[in-house]
């Protein structure tokens, strides 16, 4: 078996285990033991909800690493920032505040490549540069830049607030109201929804990839 095939089998287990947390949380395992599992839910029955209104109500001793793996839609990126030991610590730590900005399913799979393949590594090293223990630690890195330009490092962010991502050398990036929706300025990304806002911050789902090269 090729190295990079181990890697997509690491990558599929962390994809059936983010559908495996979306189960009803009363089957789910303790995953956290300080945590008791009974904070996680809907604070209000959706019938009390203001009209119109598409923001989930703030979840307080609830963290982003509880929500991630909820929303099918973003289960490839959500496995993603398990696969990333400094990612998936700070989002499970309650004095850290993020913004995830994570990229739908379908923006990942539209990609021209894969998030951890780099065209400069093809160009100096050849059709194997993800091959041999190298090679994973190379795509291990690429995945792990990708991961950081979708993690703002604040939370509340506010509208037209410039701010850094967690990725080293990044510009700094803004959100602005378009046309009713959200958008990620400067790479023009339409938010489609605050999926989560919970104790350290909250989880928007993009209709698109960040150009993190
Ligand atoms: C972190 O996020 C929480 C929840 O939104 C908020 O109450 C708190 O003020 C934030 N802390 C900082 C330092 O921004």
């Amino acid at each position: 078996m090729k190295p990079l095939a181990l890697f997509y089998i690491q990558l599929l287990a962390a994809t059936a285990y983010a559908q495996y947390v979306a189960l009803p949380y009363g089957i789910r395992p303790k995953i956290n033991a300080q945590k008791p599992l009974m904070d996680i839910g809907p604070v209000m029955p959706p019938s009390q909800q203001p009209e119109g209104s598409k923001q989930p109500p703030p979840q307080g001793g609830v963290l982003i690493s509880d929500v991630m793996g909820r929303d099918r839609s973003i289960n490839i990126f959500a496995g993603f920032t398990r696969d990333i030991a400094s990612i998936s610590s700070r989002l499970d730590d309650s004095s850290k505040n993020s913004t995830v900005l994570a990229p739908r399913n379908s923006a990942v799979e539209k990609l021209p490549r894969k998030p951890w393949e780099d065209p400069k590594d093809y160009d100096s090293l050849g059709a194997n540069a993800y091959e041999g223990e190298d090679g994973q630690d190379r795509a291990h890195r690429n995945l792990r830049r990708f991961v950081e330009a979708h993690v703002v490092s604040a939370s509340p962010w506010q509208e037209g607030e410039k701010i850094k991502t967690l990725l080293d050398g990044d510009r700094e990036i803004w959100w602005e109201m378009k046309d009713g929706a959200r958008v990620i300025q400067p790479d023009g990304i339409q938010v489609e929804s605050i999926a989560s806002r919970v104790g350290n911050g909250e989880l928007w789902i993009l209709n698109g990839v960040r150009n993190y090269a």
